[in-house]
């Protein structure tokens, strides 16, 4: 199995895993970046503040500067106060630049605010002369960062939650759409529509799922055969045995009728025999097309099995010249003697049927690569050349054999093709140019039962 399914679904995973964790970094660190300073409006309304705290202190009105602060402190819940940076060094001590610095209590409104501090941080108006300061602890309506919690929740947990579902739902269907297509192929199949087929609508993709799509439509395409073969041995045999009933039927009223009862009782009994033959021989097809067993078990020697034959032949046309050339032995194993015996005297009976009376028939065994091959040829009408595959299909019979031979059923030369092939070798028909009609079958010496 080649693991693509495996690696499709690991590539996206992953790499989105990858691009997720980034995203969500890069995020957090923007927002919180934008989020750590004053709003504009807030920041204006600083500067205005600390314009109305110079304005006072320069009027030289300190009681409208403490009340103005009084009521500012108030309103804002905070504190405001206005000092002065200059530190008057005594005793000749001296200050460093680094405290001078350092000495700025507050922060410009400008600056970036920390949002981990818990403490609102002082901010520094300084006035026009650069050493008077209005200081205000920013009051908390004016914190930014408000909503930071939750933007943190949302790029935490429902950012990676909302892109997970969309991952599981993109995986789910491009799992779910192939097995949705084999749930329909397999449902349809189950109600009878045979010629459903899964593959071809899974397009270009090729993966574990395209595989067992495949599987199914092998699976489909030797069930909807056998299935259909089944159907038609069905319709034939119950065809096939319409007239052998007929007759038994007009045989029976005759001799219910007490009209010649001696007569038709044989008859009877010649019919039912025909017909038992025919369900056997159906049952046996049906069998090797279903099972499509491997006949291996037995050794045996074709010369011995052919000799037998020949010989019954012999018996039942004693008319027909039977020529024959066999070797002396002919080993095979791995094979069954019933089978090929079956196999056999099918063929060369319908040779014999086939030919006139007084005709030839030559039967010759040779050896042929790592088997066997029996020629039979006969001097009968032949066969029309596009009809030399259709009589190895059960139940065909050529206009001609219809004719000539009534009581045929079109099922030898079916059960042979299909006990050869069981047995490992092959049949096959053509027309010899002298007239008449060459039958070739070969045979495996050896087979081990595993090939
Ligand atoms: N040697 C032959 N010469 C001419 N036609 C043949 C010969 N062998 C077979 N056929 C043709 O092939 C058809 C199929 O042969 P097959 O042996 O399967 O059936 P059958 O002989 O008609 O009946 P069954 O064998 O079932 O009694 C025959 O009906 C006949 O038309
Ligand atoms: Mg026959």
């Amino acid at each position: 199995m080649n693991r693509r399914l495996f690696w499709k679904l690991c590539g996206p995973l992953a790499l989105g895993t990858l691009v997720l964790v980034w995203v969500i970094t890069f995020l957090g660190a923007e927002t919180e970046q934008k989020m750590s300073f004053i709003a504009e409006r807030h920041q204006q309304t600083l500067k205005a503040w600390g314009r109305t705290a110079e304005r006072l202190h320069q009027a030289g009105d300190d009681q409208a500067l403490a009340d103005w602060l009084a009521a500012l402190q108030t309103r804002e819940n905070t504190w405001a106060a206005v000092v002065r940076s200059d530190i008057q060094p005594l005793a000749g001590s001296q200050l460093s630049t680094q405290f001078q610095e350092g000495f700025r209590l507050g922060r410009q409104v400008e600056w970036k605010i920390h949002l981990y501090f818990a403490e609102n941080p002082i901010m520094d108006l300084t006035f026009a002369d650069g050493h008077t300061h209005f200081l205000v602890t920013l009051p908390q309506r004016m914190r930014p960062g408000t909503y930071l919690p939750q933007v943190r929740m949302i790029l935490k947990v429902a950012l990676p939650l909302a892109v997970l579902v969309l991952l599981a739902v993109v995986i789910y269907r491009h799992l779910m759409g192939p097995l949705r297509q084999l749930e329909r192929a397999t449902r349809a199949f189950s109600e009878g529509e045979l010629g459903v087929r899964v593959r071809a609508l899974l397009g270009s993709r090729n993966d574990e799922l395209t595989a067992l799509a495949e599987t199914f439509d092998r699976m489909a395409e030797r069930t909807g055969e056998l299935i259909l073969t089944q159907r038609r041995l069905i319709a034939d045999l119950s065809h096939e045995l319409r007239t052998p009933l007929t007759r038994i039927d007009m045989a029976v009223s005759c001799a219910e009728e007490g009209v010649d009862t001696q007569h038709f009782l044989p008859r009877i009994r010649r019919e039912c025999r025909l017909m038992r033959g025919l369900v056997e021989d159906t049952l046996t097809l049906a069998w090797l097309e279903n099972e499509a067993p491997s006949l291996d078990q037995e050794s045996l020697d074709l010369t011995d099995l052919l000799d037998s034959v020949i010989d019954d032949a012999g018996y039942e046309y004693p008319h027909h010249r039977l020529e024959t050339e066999l070797p002396h032995q002919a080993e095979i194993s791995g094979s069954s003697h019933r089978a090929l015996a079956q196999a056999v005297e099918n063929v060369i009976r319908n040779a014999c049927h086939y030919t006139p009376a007084g005709g030839r028939i030559r039967i010759a065994l040779r050896a042929d690569g790592d088997g066997y091959r029996l020629t039979i040829d006969d001097a009968g009408p032949g066969v029309p050349a596009d009809q030399l595959e259709l009589i190895f299909t059960p139940f065909f019979r050529t206009n001609r054999a219809r004719d000539d031979r009534p009581d045929g059923h079109g099922l030898g030369l079916a059960l042979a093709r299909r006990q050869v092939e069981a047995a490992g070798g092959w049949i096959g028909a053509e027309n010899r140019v002298e007239g008449g009609l060459r039958m070739s079958l070969w045979f495996p010496a050896s087979r081990s039962r595993d090939a």
